[in-house]
């Protein structure tokens, strides 16, 4: 049994990790520590907070105080660290707050878990998970390899640049303090409880809506797409048996270019509302609702300064050291990430209206302090 903490665990992928988690070893205690930025939602863990289940922590990981506070009163033995800054068009925007949170605070973190475990003599049982992207590694041209673990690092967003340097600081804390931590590097994520600022649930939402589908540049550039449920079956298996010091790359094998991917989310939503005629009245703006395809709406827009062209992942070394491999075939979790979002409407209306921000404020302002 471990006292864990998960940092971040309001995300996208830090609330599917506490499910996760919570139901593959429910003798666990666990802590969830997240700031509640614009990119949170609690929804999803309410009824783990309530029964009891988790314990939920508003605060920030540049805290240090609090930090180490939540160390001194829990004694973690695991530390999943999610929480970040991470989308790339914020980065570009307001780079600033990518290097307080993914650096300033990732390095906040590792110095109280080190001082914590050190002065607990329990370094050696401890382990540290930063979470991280592959997006370091840069970009590939169409037929170069995937990255695997020993690609150099050529980071070109502010995004990239933050979580390099963060897992560089991380590396230096194994090599320095000998800290007990693993880096895991992984592809683009989908699947549920993802902010619509992200491509896949941006284009569903906006397809719904009859919205324009905002491709950039000529909508040729690929990402290596896995599925939520996938990266945290892989997270638990590197902070179990992966080997201190070492980097992990976690990916799908589902490269697929963006123009690809905007019109298999198109296809599948006229065949929802083909199959269902029931969408057509919950969604009247969306052009499948008049019998027209959603591809109509795809439009090719300005590129994102810098945008890489391509990342692809070898994930060989996580399947022969850790036995762990993804198992979402692309087609099917995309499919059943459209019927999550058609199925959780309230859900993403509350994110895209700011009704869900004052919910927050109004229900969780009071949980600052541990
Ligand atoms: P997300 O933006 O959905 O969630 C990030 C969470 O961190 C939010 O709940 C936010 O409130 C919290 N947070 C932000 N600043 C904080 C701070 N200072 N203190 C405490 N909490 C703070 O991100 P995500 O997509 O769930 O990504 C989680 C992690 O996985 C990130 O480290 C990201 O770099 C990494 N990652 C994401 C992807 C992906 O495709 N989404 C792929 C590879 C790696
Ligand atoms: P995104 O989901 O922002 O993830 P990342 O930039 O971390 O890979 O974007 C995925 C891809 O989709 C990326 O090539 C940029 C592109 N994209 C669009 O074409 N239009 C959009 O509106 C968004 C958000 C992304």
């Amino acid at each position: 049994m471990h006292s864990v903490l998960i940092t971040g665990g309001a995300g996208f992928i830090g609330q599917n990790l506490v499910h996760a988690w919570r139901a593959a070893r429910p003798g666990d205690q666990l802590v969830v520590l997240d700031a509640l930025t614009y990119a949170a939602n609690l929804r999803s863990l309410e009824p783990l907070i309530a029964g009891g289940q988790i314990k939920f922590v508003t605060g920030s990981i540049n805290d240090a105080d609090l930090v180490l506070r939540l160390f001194e009163e829990h004694r973690f033995t695991r530390v999943a660290h999610l929480a970040a800054e991470s989308h790339v068009d914020r980065s570009i925007v307001d780079p600033e707050a990518f290097l307080q949170t993914n650096v300033l605070g990732t390095f906040t973190l590792l110095k109280a878990a080190l001082d914590c475990w050190r002065a607990s003599g329990t370094l050696e049982l401890a382990r540290f998970l930063h979470v991280s992207t592959d997006e370091v590694y840069g970009s590939l041209l169409p037929a170069d390899p995937a990255f695997t673990e020993t690609t150099p690092y050529r980071p070109n967003s502010p995004y990239a640049a933050s979580k390099a340097a963060s897992d560089h600081m991380v590396r230096a804390f194994v090599t320095t303090y000998g800290m007990p931590a693993l880096i895991t590097n992984c592809s683009n994520n989908y699947g549920p409880y993802q902010h619509p600022e992200k491509l896949i649930p941006l284009m569903i939402i906006h397809a719904l809506e009859g919205k324009p589908l905002p491709i950039y540049g000529d909508g040729t550039n690929v990402r290596d797409w896995l599925h939520v449920s996938d990266h945290c079956e892989a997270l638990m298996a590197v902070i179990d048996r992966g080997r201190i010091g070492e980097t992990y790359n976690i990916g799908g094998g589902n490269e697929r270019n963006n123009r690809e991917v905007v019109g298999q989310i198109c296809d599948a939503i006229d065949g929802a509302f083909s199959a269902e005629p029931g969408l057509a009245s919950r969604f009247r703006s969306c052009p499948a609702a008049a019998n027209l395809s959603c591809r109509s709406l795809m439009t090719f827009v300005t590129d994102r300064a810098g945008h890489d062209h391509r990342y692809a992942i070898d994930a060989r070394k996580l399947a022969d050291e850790l036995g762990n491999r993804s198992s979402v075939r692309f087609e099917d979790g995309l499919r059943q990430t459209i019927r999550w979002y058609l199925d959780q409407e309230t859900w993403w209306r509350d994110v895209t209206s700011g009704a869900y921000r004052d919910w927050i404020d109004k229900n969780y302002s009071f949980r600052i302090a541990v």
